[in-house]
Formats: structure tokens, C-alpha cells, sequence
């Protein structure tokens, strides 16, 4: 990622070579949320090698393709002609991560046989199957949920922001960011007031954290708990 949270497309070309095997990432990417634009993606596509699979993860797809300048990855990696498999769960905007139930688009009908003869046995059963079905058929549902994430990730990108905050450019259902303090004492702080948020602990990345779009009494209430937590570390500063 370039320090404003988007896709190092350059960086990630320059990393592959006749003996990658494997390009894996997520887009929208988790913990950024940022996503791929259509020339990146293409960009990407047209300088992978012929023996290296794409693994796609658009675990958060639906939250993307309800924003207007998603690209149809998937229709632009089809294109292509180069091996893919694209992962879709309905963990997320379907809220049914407890039932386990996911799914793949691949390139060639060989790469579903080869996982389905790897896959444990059952491990998707018929409940989780009968739920995502009936997700999938309800339109209406998903829509509201997705119409309320962009209207409050929208809304906490400009209280973030109001704070001195850049929060990376999202869209996931979740904000990344950084503070001028260690995420660990942000985080510490928060948890006394309820608020449950990931600190990034890795080299580099101390002052970062993630924070999920909630309802709105949540959000509200984590925006204060954060600009409250800022307000007292300045003050010890
Ligand atoms: C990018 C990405 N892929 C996949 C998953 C997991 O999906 P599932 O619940 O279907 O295993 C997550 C969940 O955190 C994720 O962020």
C-alpha cells in the first residue's frame, strides 16, 4: 500500500516474477478498504504471468460494487484469460459469518474439481446452504444494509476527519487510520469506555487502527468516545 492507503500497483508488478506462482490479495483490501481502479487492475492482469493463479478475495465486494466507480473485476480478470480464482463470502454485508458459507468463481472448471477434492468433507452444510440462498434472494435487505454502511462510513469519514484525522480511502465496512498516538494507548483508552476497535501492532503501522461501521447510535458513540480519548492525550502531551 502507498502511504494514503491505496494499491502499490507499481510495487506489486516490480514483486512479480517468472517463478510467482501465486498472487493473493483482497480488494477491497482488509484493513484499508481502499480498492483496485479498472487501469490498475488491468495494469495487473496484463503483466501476470501465464503460470501464476490470481486469487482474488472480494470478501467485501458487495459494499464496493454499491459504490458507482467500483470496477466489474470480475468481468475485467474473465477477460483476461489468465487463471483466477475469485473468493465472495457471505460473511459480511450478509451478516452470516457464523454459518461459514462462502464461494468461488474460477477461470477453468479443473481449479473447482481439484478444490472440491481437497475440501473436508461436509463443510458446508445444508443449513448454511438453505441461509445463503435465502439471503441472496433478499434484495431488499442487502440494499438497506449496504445504503446504510456508505451513508455512515460517509459521515464518520468527515467526524474523522474533523479531528484531524485521514482516514484511507474505504470501501469496506470498515475505516482504517492513524492518530499521533500509539494505537495501544488509543485502544486501551477506548476499551474503558466500550468501545472495541483493532490496534495495529506491526512495524511501522503502531499509530493504526481499524474501526467497523456500526448502527448509528454506535458509531456516534464510538466518534465521541475517540474525540474524547484525543482530547486527553493532547492535554497529557
Ligand atoms: C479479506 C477477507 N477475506 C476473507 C475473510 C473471511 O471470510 P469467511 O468468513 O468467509 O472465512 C475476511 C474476514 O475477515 C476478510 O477480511
Amino acid at each position: 500500500m502507498t502511504a494514503e492507503g491505496r494499491f502499490d500497483v507499481p510495487a506489486m508488478i516490480a514483486a512479480l516474477t517468472p517463478k510467482t506462482r501465486l498472487l493473493m490479495f483482497s480488494c477491497p483490501s482488509n484493513p484499508v478498504g481502499s480498492t483496485l481502479d479498472a487501469d490498475e487492475l488491468q495494469q495487473l492482469l496484463a503483466v501476470l504471468p501465464a503460470q501464476c493463479l490470481l486469487v482474488f478475495d472480494e470478501a467485501y465486494y458487495e459494499y464496493a460494487d454499491f459504490e458507482a466507480d467500483y470496477p466489474d473485476c470480475l468481468g475485467l480478470i474473465q477477460a483476461s484469460g489468465k487463471p483466477f480464482i475469485l473468493l465472495r463470502t457471505f460473511s459480511k454485508a450478509y451478516s452470516l459469518a457464523g454459518l461459514r458459507i462462502g464461494y468461488g468463481i474460477v477461470s477453468d472448471p479443473l481449479l473447482a474439481d481439484l478444490i472440491d477434492r481437497l475440501r473436508t468433507p461436509f463443510n458446508i452444510n445444508r443449513v448454511a446452504q438453505a441461509a445463503a440462498i435465502a439471503a441472496l434472494a433478499d434484495e431488499e435487505h442487502l440494499q438497506a444494509t449496504l445504503a446504510h454502511v456508505a451513508h455512515e462510513r460517509r459521515h464518520m469519514v468527515v467526524a474523522l476527519q474533523n479531528m484531524g484525522l485521514s482516514p484511507a480511502p474505504s470501501m469496506a465496512n470498515f475505516l482504517y487510520f492513524s492518530t499521533p498516538y500509539p494505537a495501544e494507548t488509543i485502544n486501551q483508552a477506548l476499551l474503558r469506555k466500550g468501545v472495541i476497535l483493532k490496534p495495529w501492532r506491526e512495524d511501522g503501522y503502531t499509530q493504526y487502527l481499524r474501526v467497523s461501521i456500526g448502527s448509528c447510535e454506535d458509531n456516534d458513540l464510538f466518534l465521541k468516545a475517540l474525540a474524547s480519548v484525543l482530547a486527553a492525550q493532547k492535554d497529557a502531551d
